[in-house]
C-alpha cells in the first residue's frame, strides 16, 4: 500500500508511545519508508534503538547531533517525507503545533514540512477535555490537519474517560484512507474559482462580500493532494494558495470571468466556490467621489454569470457550483442546479452558525441532476473539499464509461 511513500512518526513524551513500535513496524510491512523523530522525553518511555531497528533508519532527537544524512536535517527530513503522523500527540505538542513553537527537532520539523500531518492524540481525559485542548484541537483541525481518536476507555493513570490513543491499526488505516485517496485525480486538470470578487465605484471603494476564501482555498488543496494539476483563480483574500497550486488573482467578476472561460476548454474539472458579483457598478469614477451632503444613486449593471457560461459550453467537464442561500435551501439550490446545468451542486445555507461566509466549518448538502442528494454534518471545510473530491472521481469514472459505451 505505502510502497514509495515516505511517512515520518512523530513521537511525543506519553505512555502510549510503546504502542507506535507496532505503527512504525505495520507502514514497513505495507513497504512505506520509515522516518522517526522523537522528542527528548518521548526516548523516557521507549528507546530509539528499538525505533532505528524497526524502521531500519535514524531516529531523530536533538536539532543539534551530528548530521544523520543531510545537512540541514529537520528541513532535508521536512521536505522529504510524504506525510507525517504524530503519535502519541501530548497537549503539550498540540499546544506547540496549535501556535507554531519550534523548541525542538520534531516540532521544528513540523513546522517546517508541507505534507500533510496526522495527529492520534493521547492524555488524561481532563486534560483532553480542557478548553486549552478543544481550541488547540480546532485550530489544528482548521489548518486540515487530521485528528485520529483519540478512543475512550481505561486510562494509564487509573481513570476511565477520553484520551487513550487510537489503536496502532486505526492509525496506520488513516494513512491507507489518505493515500488511496492521493492518486484519485492523476493527471487531471482542475480549475477552483475562490474569495469574493470586488466591484469598484472609485478609486478607493468597491462593492463586495464576506467571503474570505477559505472554502475555495481548501478544495483547491485538497485536489492537489488528490493528485489534480490545479489553478486557483482567486479574488482578493487574506489566505496563502496551498502548496503546488497555481494561483491566478482577480479582482471583479469581468477579471475572473476572462480567466475561466479562457482556461475552461483545456480543464477537466471546474468548481466554482467564489462568491461572484451579480451586478457591478455601471460607472467607476477616475477621483475619489467627494461627499457633498447630497443622497447618491449607484446604477448597477448585471456581470455575466460565469457558471452559467461554462454550463452552457461545457463537453467533457465535470462542473462543480455552489448555492449560498439565506432562505429555501434545497428549492433555490435546486433551481441553480438545473439552470446552470452544473453535474454536482454544493448547497450550503449561510445564515446558519458554523456554514458559509468566514466560518472555518462548513454545513453542505451535496445534489445530484439524477436526484440524489447526501447532507454533510458540520465538518471542517478541507474535510467538505475532501469529500467533494470523492464525489468528482466517482462522477469522472462514470463520464468514462458512459464515453466507453
Ligand atoms: O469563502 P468562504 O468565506 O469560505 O465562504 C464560502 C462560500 C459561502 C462563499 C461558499 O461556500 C459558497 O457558497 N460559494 C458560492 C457563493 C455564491 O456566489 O453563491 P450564489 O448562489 O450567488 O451563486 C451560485 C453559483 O454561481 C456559485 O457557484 C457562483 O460561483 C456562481 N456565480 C454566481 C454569480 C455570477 N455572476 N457568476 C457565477 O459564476
Amino acid at each position: 500500500m505505502f510502497s514509495g511513500k515516505k511517512i515520518l512518526v512523530g513521537i511525543t513524551g506519553g505512555i502510549a508511545a510503546y504502542k507506535v513500535a507496532e505503527v512504525v513496524s505495520r507502514l514497513r510491512k505495507q513497504h512505506a519508508e520509515v522516518h522517526v523523530a522523537m522528542t527528548k522525553s518521548a526516548t523516557e518511555f521507549i528507546a530509539p534503538l528499538t525505533l532505528r531497528s524497526l524502521s531500519a533508519n535514524p531516529v531523530y532527537v536533538d536539532l543539534f547531533d551530528e548530521p544523520k544524512l543531510w545537512n540541514i536535517e529537520h528541513i532535508a527530513l521536512a521536505e522529504h517525507v510524504d506525510a507525517v503522523i504524530v503519535a502519541p500527540a501530548t497537549a503539550n505538542m498540540l499546544a506547540k503545533m496549535a501556535i507554531g513553537l519550534a523548541d525542538d527537532f520534531l516540532s521544528t520539523v513540523l513546522l517546517a514540512t508541507r505534507a500533510p500531518i496526522f495527529v492520534a492524540p493521547a492524555m488524561n481525559q481532563a486534560m483532553y477535555q480542557h478548553p486549552a485542548t478543544q481550541d488547540n484541537l480546532a485550530r489544528l483541525r482548521d489548518r486540515g490537519i487530521q485528528i485520529i481518536g483519540p478512543a475512550t476507555g481505561f486510562q494509564a493513570c487509573g481513570t476511565e474517560g477520553i484520551g487513550r490513543m487510537s489503536e496502532a491499526e486505526e492509525i496506520v488505516e488513516s494513512l491507507v484512507q489518505f493515500f488511496s485517496g492521493v492518486e484519485l485525480l492523476k493527471g487531471k486538470k482542475a480549475l477552483v474559482t475562490a474569495g469574493g470578487t470586488q466591484e469598484p465605484l472609485d478609486p478607493v471603494r468597491y462593492l463586495g462580500n464576506r467571503s474570505s476564501g477559505r472554502m475555495g482555498y481548501a478544495i483547491a488543496q485538497a485536489l492537489q493532494e488528490a493528485g489534480a494539476e490545479t489553478i486557483l483563480v482567486s479574488a482578493p483574500t487574506d489566505l496563502l494558495p496551498p502548496p503546488g497550486v497555481t494561483c491566478i488573482s482577480v479582482r471583479t467578476a469581468l477579471e475572473m470571468y476572462d480567466v475561466v472561460l479562457s482556461r475552461f476548454p483545456e480543464m477537466d474539472v471546474v468548481v466554482k466556490a467564489a462568491a461572484v458579483a451579480d451586478y457591478r457598478p455601471a460607472v467607476q469614477v477616475d477621483q475619489k467621489i467627494k461627499k457633498d451632503g447630497s443622497s447618491r444613486t449607484i446604477e448597477l449593471v448585471p456581470n455575466p454569470d460565469i457558471l452559467a457560461e461554462l454550463g452552457r459550453k461545457k463537453t467533457s467537464q465535470i462542473l462543480i457550483g455552489f448555492a449560498a442561500e439565506t432562505e429555501n435551501l434545497l428549492a433555490n439550490a435546486q433551481e441553480k442546479m438545473l439552470r446552470k446545468n452544473v453535474n454536482l451542486l454544493v448547497a450550503n445555507d449561510v445564515t446558519k452558525p458554523g456554514a458559509g461566509f468566514n466560518s472555518p466549518t462548513n454545513i453542505v448538502s451535496f445534489l445530484f441532476p439524477d436526484g440524489r442528494r447526501i447532507d454533510f454534518p458540520q465538518m471542517s471545510k478541507l474535510e467538505v473539499a475532501r469529500n467533494l473530491v470523492s464525489e468528482i472521481a466517482s462522477l469522472l469514472v462514470c463520464k468514462r464509461s458512459e464515453t466507453n459505451g
